[in-house]
């Protein structure tokens, strides 16, 4: 029952942002400048219900047979009751793997919920190890030891752990090597993210990229490191290992080393619009059908149709220069 779009490629990943909100200010996504006090939020009857969002996943994994959902935000854990939502969702069958992207600083308050609801795995973000450079960088003055308290609860709860880090020149790529060597000994995955120009609002220019090669080399020179297989077709990062170790390090590489023509992966937005890319200007309205009595098999004619006319690979097609002022704001659909 796989659906192919038309660069055949099936529909295997669903990714749900369930909030559009953040507490932190990360000037690469929310720069504190727009997304001030007067930023025009989604309220509350815009966002898909728990019911609606369960609804969705039963009819994706029947329609195109997903076995796998991503919940992220914003920061997912701004939305009340998120365990509740996990619980719904780890109660379909066939859905063998959820995972949370998070920025950590409300774990300790809810990794356990979120593990006794069945929750898998978070993939919690962290640039620097510095903490003046991460109050600088997530704009609202958190301290490195929030996230790490943060990673630790997670753990304890028994959360599968990866560490995802932006890495922008000039700005970070100095904490390649210390985050390398701080999460080679915690014994978690890190993966360093190629800063990509997702969203209207961060200025991204080509130069501000520090790229796969450059990373490589970094750790390279302290730690040598040695290709290895993917986990599964179309994984984002491709993996390395510390030679003659099974530890392990990804790198995504989004800008100089794109992986559209594998891409699996689609994206819910909170108020119910289907993204069939990071970088589409506009969504597929889901809610509306939805909320207008649609039958569970008119819900997957739409979903059907929707990805098979799917032909996105804009980061095999970005140039030097990026799209202006028509792209979805990372907040949206959570990266
Ligand atoms: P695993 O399930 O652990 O393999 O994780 P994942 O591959 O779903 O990765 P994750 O959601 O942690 O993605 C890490 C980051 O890679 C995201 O936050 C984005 O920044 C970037 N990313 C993920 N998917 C895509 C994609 O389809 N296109 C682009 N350009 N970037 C992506
Ligand atoms: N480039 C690369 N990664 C980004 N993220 C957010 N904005 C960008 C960007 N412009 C990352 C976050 C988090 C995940 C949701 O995406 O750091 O790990
Ligand atoms: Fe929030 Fe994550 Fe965006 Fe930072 S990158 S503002 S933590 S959603
Ligand atoms: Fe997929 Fe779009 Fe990312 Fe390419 S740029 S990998 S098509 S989400």
């Amino acid at each position: 029952m796989d659906i192919n779009d038309r660069l055949r490629r099936p529909l295997r990943d669903l990714r749900i942002s369930v909030t559009d909100r953040c507490n932190f200010r990360c000037h690469y996504c929310m720069p504190a400048d727009i997304f001030g006090p007067n930023y025009d939020f989604l309220k509350k009857n815009m966002l898909l219900s728990f019911e609606e969002i369960y609804r969705l996943a039963v009819v994706f994994r029947k329609t195109s047979g997903i076995k796998k959902i991503r919940i992220t935000g914003g920061e997912p854990l701004m939305r009340k009751d998120l365990p509740i939502l996990i619980e719904m969702l780890a109660s379909i069958d066939g859905i063998e793997d959820i995972a949370m992207t998070t920025n950590g600083s409300l774990l300790p308050k809810y990794a356990k919920a979120l593990k006794e609801a069945g929750l898998h795995r978070v993939t919690i973000s962290l640039d620097t190890l510095d903490n003046r450079r991460f109050k600088k960088i997530n704009g609202r003055d958190v301290s490195v030891d929030t996230v790490l308290k943060g990673i630790d609860a997670a753990e304890e709860a028994g959360l599968g752990i990866k560490i995802n880090m932006v890495v922008q020149k000039g700005i970070n790529d100095s904490d390649i090597v210390p985050m390398a060597e701080f999460f080679r000994k915690k014994g978690h995955v890190l993966r360093f993210i190629e800063y990509m120009d997702v969203g209207n609002s961060n200025g991204w220019k080509l130069d501000d990229v520090f790229p796969k090669k450059a990373i490589i080399e970094r750790i390279n020179g302290v730690m040598p490191i040695e290709p290895i297989d993917p986990n599964y077709t179309g994984e984002v990062a491709t993996r390395y290992r510390y030679k003659g170790t099974d530890e392990e390090i990804g790198i995504i590489s989004s800008v100089t080393d794109a992986f559209c023509s594998t891409c699996n992966r689609s994206r819910l937005s909170a108020e119910g619009k289907l993204y069939t890319c990071l970088f589409a200007s506009k969504g597929h309205d889901l809610r509306g059908p939805l909320r207008n009595d649609a039958s569970d098999a008119d819900m997957a004619k739409i979903i059907t149709n929707i990805w098979s006319n799917r032909n996105d690979r804009y980061s095999e097609e970005r140039t030097e220069h990026t799209k202006r002022s028509s792209k979805i704001e990372m907040s949206h659909i959570g990266g």
